[in-house]
């Protein structure tokens, strides 16, 4: 079983997704991070255009049963989770998710590594372009400052201290990027179904996705 979960930044997917394969017994697979990771390889060596393509395609990512995303580059393995969740990538990844090579290399992977198994993954494109198929589809939108205060709190938790203006302000950006790209643009399968997080709580989302993928 597929099941596709898009949005723009902060609509909700991760949180949601995490507790729905829990719920289903099944693997959560994170787009987003895989994207992230393209750009921390670009921040770490200085890579860009055709040479991060490169750096990225001889780069091994894997994510652990916990989901930690661990990355091996020349040799060296290291835990990344944490260090793709900083404001610096959130603010390089769409340019490096807009590269049709990048997409191409992370689609591929994505693919592979939900192969054997049954997944809920998360992303901007998964139900239009990874898994066109997948048997059910959800796109989570909410109003952009309800995403800015999500995001504030991740941040927050992090320790980096920023403007909910400042934060909203970035996620409208990277929105427009990511829907206006050319490459498998942030999109709503046409049989995707539509949620607007804005006044839901986290258990409400789970529970519509949980019982819609049940049935
Ligand atoms: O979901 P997350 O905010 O971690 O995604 C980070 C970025 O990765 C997005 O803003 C987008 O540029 C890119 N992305 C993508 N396609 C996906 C998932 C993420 O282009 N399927």
């Amino acid at each position: 079983m597929k099941i596709a979960v898009d949005g723009p930044a902060g609509s909700g997917k991760s949180t949601v997704s995490k507790v729905v394969a829990k719920n289903l017994g099944i693997t959560y697979l994170d787009s987003g991070a895989l994207y992230r990771a393209c750009a921390y390889i670009g921040t770490v060596t200085g890579k860009d255009g055709a040479e991060l393509v490169e750096a990225v395609s001889h780069a091994e990512l894997e994510f652990d049963t916990a989901g930690k995303l661990f990355l091996t580059l020349n040799g060296k393995t290291e835990d990344i989770s944490t260090v793709i969740r900083t404001p610096e990538i959130a603010a390089k990844v769409s340019a490096v998710a807009a590269m049709e090579d990048i997409r191409t290399l992370v689609t591929d992977k994505l693919r592979k590594m939900a192969s054997k198994t049954s997944v809920i993954m998360d992303g901007r494109d998964i139900g239009t372009h990874v898994f066109p198929d997948a048997e059910y589809k959800f796109f989570l939108v909410a109003s952009p400052r309800e995403r800015a205060r999500r995001r504030m709190k991740d941040f927050e938790a992090m320790g980096f201290n920023k403007t909910i203006d400042d934060i909203e302000a970035e996620i409208i950006k990277r929105d427009k990027q990511d829907s206006e790209r050319e490459h498998a643009p942030l999109k709503k399968a046409a049989d995707a179904l539509e949620i607007d997080t804005t006044n839901l709580t986290i258990e409400q989302v789970i529970s519509i996705i949980t019982e819609t993928a049940s049935n």
